[in-house]
């Protein structure tokens, strides 16, 4: 099928509220008469992001590599992010903060960093970000039915880890990595509970916080998880930067991400002389993204300061319209993997029985400037048994194969919400 993407038709488009609700560093940039509800995929900008870019850009020089001012500003400037990031995530102090492109880039970085012989275990409910790095003889449980049932899997999973023995007398590394909150349904995995099985079987957890930090606090000593990873472009912040935060012994021990300038303490005349760093530095090789850097510090800095309960009741607010206003379409059937009430973040998918998710899509914003994202959200395995779940629970035998997802953020008003479902309504 051929989409015709026709330019926007701003004629038609009441004018909206203010693309903000929140005034100050939080606000979002945005274009007048377009409703952004794809957050989930990319969330737009927040003004304390493009402001720090702004501010830095007539230093713009080299980072770690120059003695000028210019370049000495823009090396504090980058440090400082980091630090300010460390902070943000409640990095421990011999925690390394590695700056990287985005969350798949930070999970892989841990894949190539594992210590031979690590066993990972992960959920079928994961993003292919979280599923596809591991090395092969990682262990895949079944998505669960519920928080609690995530629990109960992954410790029979690691009491079975365990009774399989040692090799030689060594008890080979298990990592555990899950999601903070699922990228499909927004619901929350309960991580704290996780950490703590994880802990009592001797195992390590990395925690994919992609789609959770942008909603909520996440702590790494608070959660007692090892392992961090969050992308910029998620929390409002350019498109480029993500982090991995975590423990510093596995990351120094590994071969670096990438080989190359900056990676090196000395390298010598003959090819492989080389001392590779230690630190974040190890895994950074190459000039980096200063930019995506201080601006993602900006906004977490902002959030910092923010009143967190109060967006999240916000947030919370505006979803139970959304879903609420879904469920009363006669059409529109959720996709859920836990119950109805379990916690989640600003992100619901579902499907409009009878019709192609795509051209709903499609048509969403061909008619009514509304961006939603449809298909199986790089979660193919999740998607798929939700839309078979869905259709079950629902009776329907009309159901597409693929779905559609709207996700809120900083700047979502009702009126956002409202115009969805009342586009949706003209469907049925
Ligand atoms: C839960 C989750 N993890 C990882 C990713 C990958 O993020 P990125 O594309 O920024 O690497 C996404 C992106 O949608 C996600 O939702």
């Amino acid at each position: 099928m051929t989409i015709t993407l026709a330019p926007p038709r701003a004629a038609r488009v009441a004018r909206t509220a203010p693309a903000t609700s929140t005034p100050g560093p939080l606000d979002v940039l945005g274009v007048p008469g377009q409703i952004n509800l794809d957050y989930a995929a990319t969330a737009p900008c927040a003004r304390a992001a493009a402001d720090a870019v702004a501010e830095l850009l007539p230093w713009y020089a080299s980072v770690h590599r120059g003695a000028g001012a210019l370049s000495r500003r823009c090396t504090l400037a980058y440090e400082r992010a980091r630090q300010t990031l460390g902070d943000f995530f409640g990095a421990r102090a011999d925690d390394h903060v590695v700056f990287t492109r985005n969350t798949t880039d930070a999970l892989n970085l841990l894949a190539r960093a594992l210590p031979a012989g690590t066993t990972v275990v992960t959920f079928g409910g994961e993003h292919h970000a979280n599923l596809l790095p591991w090395p092969r003889g990682s262990v895949r449980l079944p998505v669960p039915d519920s928080p609690d049932g995530a629990v109960r899997a992954l410790d029979a999973a690691l009491t079975e880890l365990r009774r399989g023995g040692t090799a030689g007398g060594h008890r080979p590394p298990v990592l555990v990595a899950v999601t903070g909150a699922g990228n499909v349904t927004g619901e929350c995995w309960p991580v704290a509970a996780l950490a703590r099985v994880a802990r009592r079987h001797g195992a390590r957890i990395a925690v994919d916080a992609a789609q959770l930090a942008p909603h909520a606090p996440v702590d790494v000593t608070a959660l007692d998880v090892d392992y961090l990873a969050v992308s910029g472009h998620k929390l409002y912040a350019p498109f480029g930067t993500g982090l991995l935060v975590g423990r510093a012994d596995w990351l120094d021990a590994a071969p670096p991400y990438l080989a190359g300038g900056g990676a090196t303490s000395h390298v010598g005349a003959a090819t492989h002389d080389v001392r590779w760093a230690t630190g974040p530095a190890r895994h950074e090789a190459g000039t980096p993204n200063l930019l995506g850097a201080v601006a993602l510090a900006a906004v977490c800095a902002a959030f910092a300061e923010a009143d967190r309960v109060a967006l999240h009741r916000a947030e919370q607010t505006l979803l139970a319209r959304l879903r609420d206003g879904l469920a009363a379409l006669p059409h529109a059937v959720e996709l859920r993997a836990f119950g109805p009430s379990a916690p989640r973040v600003g992100i619901v998918s579902f499907v409009v029985a009878g019709r192609e998710s795509a051209q709903v899509a499609a048509g969403l914003a061909r008619d009514h400037a509304i961006g939603v994202r449809d298909g199986l959200f790089c979660a193919h395995p999740l998607a798929r048994r939700l839309l078979a779940e869905a259709a079950a629970r629902s009776g329907r035998r009309d159901l597409p194969a693929t779905a559609l997802r709207a996700s809120i953020g900083l700047g979502s008003t009702a009126e956002h919400v409202d115009r969805l479902l009342a586009a949706l309504g003209d469907l049925g």
